[in-house]
């Protein structure tokens, strides 16, 4: 029997202020190379084949999307100005917005606009090992450094064991109906994963690699910078 093909949306929250940053501008918006960080983090996920459609949560009343002229990156984007407090309330809104389009079936893949360099294969791996996946899963690589515990004053506390800890990234990958329930149970998470977890599911990890950084320091985005770069050459 052949399964129906459920569709696949990126919904990428970039309604942050991004203040780690330390700039007036939101970090989304930040130049790199030439262009907004967010540009390069939507055409990414715009050019992938298997995304059907590509949502962005911006902050209601963004005063910059605007200024900008996104058309070359296609029909699939979609911008939402729906952005909430936290992270967290930015997904759901966008979810809630985008019930009609998206079927509860459908896959949702959530991705920090922060992350401007997602590479294909980062959303091939992901898909192709998660489609078949009963609750699905998160880019994410293995923690290499030893891990120390602070005491709060500046001193280690104590040494923690990193066998089996991984760093989670985005794209995060679930069910529409899924990832909606378990975001309007769990409220206070910091990813999507760990609503699905607090609903007593275990999400699937997927390695990909540390160049998916996410842009929080200023050295970040000369990081990114180098990143994309080298990966043009
Ligand atoms: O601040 P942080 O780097 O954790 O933000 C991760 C992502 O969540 C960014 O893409 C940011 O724009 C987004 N975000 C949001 N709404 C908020 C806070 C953060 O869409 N209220």
């Amino acid at each position: 029997m052949q399964s129906k093909r459920h569709r696949h949306y990126a919904l990428v929250p970039a309604a942050g202020a991004g203040s780690r940053m330390g700039k007036e501008i939101p970090k989304q918006y930040l130049d790199l190379l030439g262009e907004p960080l967010l540009r390069h983090t939507l055409r990414t996920l715009c050019q992938a084949p298997m995304i059907d459609r590509v949502y962005v949560v911006l902050s209601v009343g963004d005063p910059i999307w605007n200024e900008r002229d996104w058309s070359d990156l296609g029909e699939k984007l979609h911008p939402l100005y729906v952005g909430g407090a936290t992270r967290a309330d930015s997904v759901l809104n966008g979810l809630r917005a985008i019930r009609g389009d998206a079927g509860d079936g459908d896959w949702i893949l959530v991705h920090d606009a922060a992350r401007p360099c997602l590479a294909q294969w980062h959303i091939d791996a992901l898909i192709s090992t998660l489609d078949d996946d009963e609750v699905g899963g998160i880019l994410a690589v293995p923690v290499a450094d030893t891990l120390k515990r602070s005491n709060g004053h500046g001193r280690v506390e104590k040494t923690v064991p990193r066998d089996s800890l991984w760093q989670a990234q985005t794209p995060q990958m679930f069910r529409y109906i899924m990832l909606r329930r378990a975001l309007e149970t769990a409220r206070e998470v910091t990813d999507e994963a760990s609503a699905i977890e607090a609903a007593g599911l275990h999400p699937r990890l997927v390695q990909g690699d540390t160049t998916n950084l996410k842009v929080t320091y200023p050295l970040d985005l000369h990081l990114a910078e180098w990143i994309l770069k080298n990966r043009e050459a």
